[in-house]
């Protein structure tokens, strides 16, 4: 038999069903899961209203290349009408974020006719050539050889801002960066970008492939930070659970693409479609961001009490549901503490313990998840302290 290809830390659990923010394994046990396949299932496992339209959809018609139309790309288009970044006035579906971010590279460069990019140290844009290239992490790239030239690197910082230029086709941001460790970006760091931007004619664009659709208690994270970045690339939590992603941009930018400068034979393919139709439509219905936003400062607020005094704990930090806790130390211990009391969480930069839950977590669950991240950042208070 074939072996799969596991390019992971196997968690040695097998999981066999999810319902809401719950997943079980194939001995009975439940999971409180705030892993949710690094943000994707947001709004819960198999949400009803996203089954019942992939059901309906599949029952009739499942692929079409985008040259034809179809009802159900109507009505996507609809819904994301009451979600979508203000500024667009387009949206392209791909498959993944490293593709969204592929193609935003490359409307970037044709619609300045410039080349250079410029990314966030410490930001996460995805393991495909180009993404890859716009990752800050040396660990994820250096054994890989050449990757896109024209590509620099600022600090987070008003200083390094002189690097955007009237060269520079596009700024890279994570409104918070996930991977990197749960670090929301300061807010008059991201002003002077987006004016800097401005200034030089460069496209900010903000990657909220694990930041958007409602997570961080905003449809979109940018709104934080009081800025309107050019082009928006959403992902994970935007199917419900269906592999899509998606690139808003401006009329300015559409109106210099043409045909055949991208294309995907799945991207916008009519499940997608139908999986974003109805995840806009529990977004809305459920008013997500709002109970996110709720959720997640009764989350903080209990880490704060519980567990911030605890000398292992450098810091409580986040938006919304994408919370990271800081550790003095390597979470691999402390997440599989969690796993075995059966809360998932997953590891974020060095040294944090990320929880990205379902937006329908309740208070007890908040109170689960705590009471077992206390367990064993006690135990290892007490042992580095002997
Ligand atoms: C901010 C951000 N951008 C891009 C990506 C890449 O997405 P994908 O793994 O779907 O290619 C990720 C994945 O975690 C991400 O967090």
């Amino acid at each position: 038999m074939l072996n799969y290809l596991l390019l992971t830390k196997s968690k040695g659990i097998n999981i066999v069903r999810g319902e809401a923010q719950y997943v079980w394994d194939d001995s009975g046990k439940k999971y409180l899961d705030m892993n949710t396949c690094h943000g994707v299932a947001f709004l819960g496992h198999r949400n009803p209203t996203i089954v019942n339209a992939l059901i309906s959809q599949l029952s009739s018609i499942a692929t079409l290349s985008t040259s034809f139309d179809t009802p159900v790309r109507d009505v996507m288009l609809e819904m994301l009408d009451h979600v979508k970044p203000k500024n667009s006035s387009h949206v392209f579906l791909l498959n993944s974020g490293s593709e969204a971010i592929e193609m935003c590279i490359k409307i970037a460069r044709k619609a300045t006719s410039r080349k250079k990019l410029i990314a966030i140290k410490n930001g996460f844009h995805g393991r495909t050539s180009g993404s890859l290239s716009l990752t800050w992490n040396p660990r994820y790239k250096i054994q890989f050889g050449e990757l896109l030239t024209n590509v620099e690197h600022i600090d987070a910082s008003q200083s390094s801002l002189s690097a955007i230029d009237e060269q520079t086709a596009a700024v890279f941001f994570e409104p918070v960066q996930g991977e990197g460790g749960v670090i929301p970006l300061e807010k008059e760091f991201v002003k002077a970008l987006s004016e800097k931007c401005k200034e030089k004619g460069a496209l900010l664009v903000a990657d909220e492939v694990q930041s958007g659709f409602g997570r961080t208690g905003k449809v979109w994270a940018y709104e934080h930070f009081e800025v309107q970045p050019d082009v928006v690339v959403a992902s994970k939590a935007l199917g419900g659970g269906f592999p899509v992603s998606a690139v808003f941009a401006p009329e300015w930018v559409a109106s210099k693409l043409e045909e055949g400068d991208h294309g995907s034979t799945f991207g916008g393919n009519p499940l997608a479609c139908a999986a974003v139709a109805a995840s806009c439509e529990v977004l809305i219905k459920d008013e997500v961001p709002a109970k996110a936003s709720r959720m997640g400062e009764l989350f903080k607020k209990r880490l704060n009490e519980t567990i911030a005094q605890n000398r292992i704990v450098k810091s409580v930090r986040g938006l919304g549901l994408m919370i990271g806790v800081e550790l003095r130390t390597n979470p691999a211990a402390t997440l599989s503490d969690l796993q075995a009391q059966g809360v998932l969480a997953l590891k974020a930069g060095l040294s944090v313990v990320r929880f990205l839950p379902p937006y329908m977590i309740n208070e007890d669950d908040i109170e689960w998840a705590v009471n077992a991240l206390a367990r064993p950042l006690s135990k290892l208070a007490q042992t580095s302290c002997a």
